[in-house]
């Protein structure tokens, strides 16, 4: 637990130090904005400061007349300054977008480099609400925290230096009541950083739920169940509800506490500044009087100015909060792996690939004991190995490994003698072609998905694929054949059917390697049959491995390798 706080605050500084550098130009204007604030309440100040000393009952202007330059330095300081922001949030907004983008391909490479391995520890859900909706929250952290925590120090010095130069005693004040506000800003901080980890919490699980049981409707409502779980759904929906409410009631009290401060010091200047400036009415000395009203008007004028960055800084500190949160979750995520050595592996087409568990041990979770146990065997080049065995043997998770989503404990897995390990994750995905139980059809037209792995390929290619697969005997039923869309949200497709285009997939990917893990779990017998019978075609002359645990596999002739609770228990053929 330890470990991983300090892994996270080690993120979130690693994050710091980057959005710093990225926050600069802002941190910059930022201070170049309180500098022509500063211009401009000293224009004010000398605008009003003659207009209010007339009122005064020996009034009366001392100079004459109201000079002109307070009007043209507020007008020209005003103007500055609205370009200056306009600028620093230009900046600010370019910074988290970057930041984002950087983040956002960071997760998304963890968990593609994970493959589906990732989903046996993560839901779905979590993921898509990591990569999408936490992510985006992260853009405050950058175009808002990172300046707001440098503008914060850097902006009231300058505004309390400026007081400091005209009116000693009210920068005094402003002084204690600006040291003041860190301290309520810690307390609250606190509480707003644990209430926005609550909510996001709440968030994700309320998404995470939603999305299971979309997919579940059917098992929902003819189990009748559909009125209880609604009922959750509200419960959690509530929940996230209460939370967020908490996350206001906390920033509205850390934003009250900012305003207390500021008003205990705007009266604390007026009371003060307005004894010395009735002292000073009665004297004759209306230059003295005038020079007083406009130091006091500078120094009260000034008092939201210095404020404002702590506001700014409240603002930002849930953005610091939801920061932490993403740490964790994005921490969570398996670690790209990297390859070791760097042979170039021995292959390819034109001898086939052999490949071999040797000693092969994994543990998915080390309270339920390994996945597999010292498992060995040898699948030869150009040949069918059958993974036998009931559900859980660990049939999988021998895929898995060979599609390189996971690393074994212990032991190798050789590709011609070659160790995985040592071979570019891209070279084993080009020499390997996967079809498990359910194939996985994306939005879009039939060809599209088809030509999924070779975009490129010739119309000779694609005609040889759709014949070997089957495809084309349903071609002609669909409404617009090749060009149908299909997928979700698209026209239909039976399991058999899907299968197909999975095959013919790999067909066209023309991999040496063939993996297929119980590619006709969810087919009938007359379907499985058909589409066994295209999987034999695909199989020639590739180095299949088939996890089945269907009787129908006698139909590949070959190897067999039989797996019980992670072990080899039998081998037929010489695997
Ligand atoms: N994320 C996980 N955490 C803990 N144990 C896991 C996890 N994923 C799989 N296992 C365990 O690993 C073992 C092997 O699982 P695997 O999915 O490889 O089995 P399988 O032979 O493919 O089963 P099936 O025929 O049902 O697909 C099982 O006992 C399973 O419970
Ligand atoms: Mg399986």
């Amino acid at each position: 637990m330890n470990e991983s706080k300090a892994a996270i605050r080690a993120w979130t500084r690693a994050q710091a130090r980057l959005g710093l550098r990225m926050a600069r130009p802002s941190i910059f204007l930022g201070v170049v904005s309180s500098l022509l604030a500063v211009v401009q309440i000293w224009c004010i100040a000398n605008i009003l400061g003659p207009a209010l000393t007339t009122l005064l009952p020996a009034g009366g202007v001392v100079s004459g007349e109201v000079p002109i330059w307070p009007f043209a330095g507020f007008i020209g300081a005003a103007l500055t300054r609205m370009a200056v922001n306009a600028t620093s949030e230009i900046s600010s907004a370019a910074a988290g977008r970057a930041a984002r983008r950087r983040l956002r391909s960071e997760v998304l490479s963890s968990i593609v480099g994970a493959g589906p391995a990732v989903l046996r520890q993560t839901h779905s859900g979590a993921l898509a609400a990591l990569a999408v909706d936490r992510i985006e929250a992260l853009d405050g952290y950058f175009a808002r925290w990172a300046p707001a925590s440098v503008l914060w120090i850097a902006s009231p010095f300058c505004l309390f230096l400026s007081v400091l130069w005209v009116q000693p005693r009210a920068a005094l004040i402003l002084g204690l009541c600006g040291a003041a506000v860190p301290v309520a800003q810690a307390v609250f901080g606190i509480g707003a950083a644990v209430a926005s980890r609550n909510q996001f919490l709440a968030m994700t699980r309320l998404q995470a739920r939603f999305l299971d049981r979309i997919r579940g409707i059917a098992t929902i409502v003819l189990s009748g169940r559909a009125d209880e779980e609604t009922a959750r759904l509200a419960e959690a929906a509530d929940d996230l509800r209460v939370r967020t409410m908490k996350i206001l009631r906390v920033a509205f009290l850390s934003s009250a506490s900012i305003d207390c401060a500021m008003i205990i010091a705007l009266i604390a200047i007026a009371l003060a500044d307005g004894h010395h400036a009735l002292a000073a009415a009665d004297d004759a000395d209306r230059q003295n009087l005038l020079r007083l009203v406009i130091n006091s008007l500078f120094a009260l004028l000034i008092v939201p100015e210095f404020f404002a960055p702590f506001r700014g800084l409240a603002l930002a500190y849930q953005d610091r909060a939801l920061a932490q949160g993403a740490a964790a979750e994005i921490l969570a995520l398996p670690e790209p792996q990297s390859v070791t050595g760097g042979q170039p592996v021995r292959t390819v087409e034109a001898h086939g690939v052999t490949i071999a568990f040797e000693d092969v041990c994994f543990t998915w979770d080390a309270s339920r004991g390994p996945a597999l146990d010292h498992v060995s065997f040898i699948a030869p080049a150009g040949e069918t190995t059958v993974l036998a065995g009931p559900s859980g043997a660990g049939k999988s998770t021998v895929m898995e490994l060979l599609l390189g989503f996971i690393r074994p404990d212990s032991g190798r897995v050789t590709f011609n003698g070659a160790d995985m390990q040592t071979i570019v994750p891209e070279a084993i995905a080009k020499m390997t072609s996967w079809i498990g139980q359910r194939p996985v059809l994306f939005a879009g037209t039939l060809k599209e998905n088809i030509t999924f792995a070779k975009p490129d390929a010739t119309p000779e290619e694609m005609a040889a694929a759709l014949r070997s697969s089957a495809v084309d005997r349903f071609l002609p039923d669909l409404p617009d054949g090749l060009e149908t869309v299909i997928g979700e949200g698209g026209f239909g497709l039976s399991g058999g059917q899907a299968q197909r285009i999975a095959i013919a997939r790999a067909y066209l990917k023309n991999a040496p390697i063939l993996l297929l893990d119980e590619p006709t779990a969810y087919l009938d017998p007359v379907t499985e049959a058909d589409v066994f019978e295209s999987l034999k075609r695909l199989a020639l002359k590739r180095t299949v491995i088939l996890a089945s645990h269907s009787t129908a596999v006698h139909m590949f002739s070959g190897r067999r390798v039989d797996l019980a609770h992670g072990r080899v228990t039998a081998r037929q053929g010489a695997a």
